[in-house]
């Protein structure tokens, strides 16, 4: 049994990966802004013996550190940098909410390091450690197009955190990559995305219990393959 701890596990693809894994009976802490959220506590209490639900709100320093010490002594061996926003309504080049833009940064750039950071002595202890962020081809330095610069920022920067964080722990085996999900039909993807949730997360999942750290620093698409910066 593989222990995952899951952010933004309320909804869309986090929720998605939470149904997954417990119906194939891993163990997953489910955290939330809130845990008693309808859709996820609903599933936990399908799977009450898998699926713990705990408050965490990733942009808030305190509620990472009350998570980490809830959780303090117990092993994970795959951490999910799931949660994520879009950003403002104003966020092109020309005209940026720039309160948006920093609130952006925080949630997609700066929160997934802090998580990481926090919870390493937990993915220390664990079976073939690997950290995982929901990042987007939308942050490709590769790919230019106007519009959303503070969504897309905010996910090539937290690339570019996560090959550092990479770098450091390759010595310790833990593992470090971001992926993409593809264009799902979330809240966040809209209706008319080309995947469902179990399309994607069923992609992630086997890509995640795939991964080596060999593949640490590496940015995957959600059927495995390897992506261009
Ligand atoms: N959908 C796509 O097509 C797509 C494509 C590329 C990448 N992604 C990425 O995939 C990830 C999941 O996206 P999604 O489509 O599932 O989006 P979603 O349906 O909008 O869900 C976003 C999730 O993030 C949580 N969240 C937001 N701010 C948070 C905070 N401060 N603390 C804790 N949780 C927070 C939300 O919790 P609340 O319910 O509390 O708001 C919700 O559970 C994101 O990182 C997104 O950027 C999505």
């Amino acid at each position: 049994m593989t222990t995952f701890l899951i952010t933004g596990a309320s909804r869309g693809i986090g929720l998605g990966l939470v149904e997954r894994l417990a119906a194939r009976g891993d163990r997953v802490l489910a955290c939330a802004r809130d845990p008693a959220a309808p859709d996820l506590a609903a599933l936990a209490g399908r799977h009450s013996d898998l699926i713990t639900p705990h408050r965490l709100d990733v942009g808030d320093p305190d509620s990472v550190a009350t998570l980490a010490a809830a959780l303090d002594g117990q092993p994970i061996d795959v951490l999910i940098n799931n949660a994520g926003i879009r950003g403002p309504d104003r966020q092109s080049a020309l005209d940026m909410d720039f309160d948006g833009f920093a609130q952006a940064l925080a949630i997609n750039t700066l929160a997934p390091l802090r998580v990481a950071q926090a919870l390493l002595p937990n993915l220390r202890r664990g079976e073939r450690p690997r950290i995982v962020t929901v990042s987007s081809i939308m942050g490709q330095l590769t790919g230019g197009g106007a519009g959303d610069v503070a969504y897309r920022t905010s996910k090539a920067a937290v690339n570019k955190v996560m090959q550092g964080l990479a770098a450091e722990l390759r010595p310790a085996g833990v593992t470090v990559v971001v992926v993409h999900p593809g264009w799902v039909k979330t809240d966040m993807g809209g209706k008319g995305a080309a995947l469902t949730v179990a399309q994607s997360t069923r992609g992630l999942v086997a890509l995640i219990d795939a991964l080596t750290v060999e593949q640490t620093g590496g940015f995957y698409n959600h059927d495995g393959q390897p992506l261009e910066w």
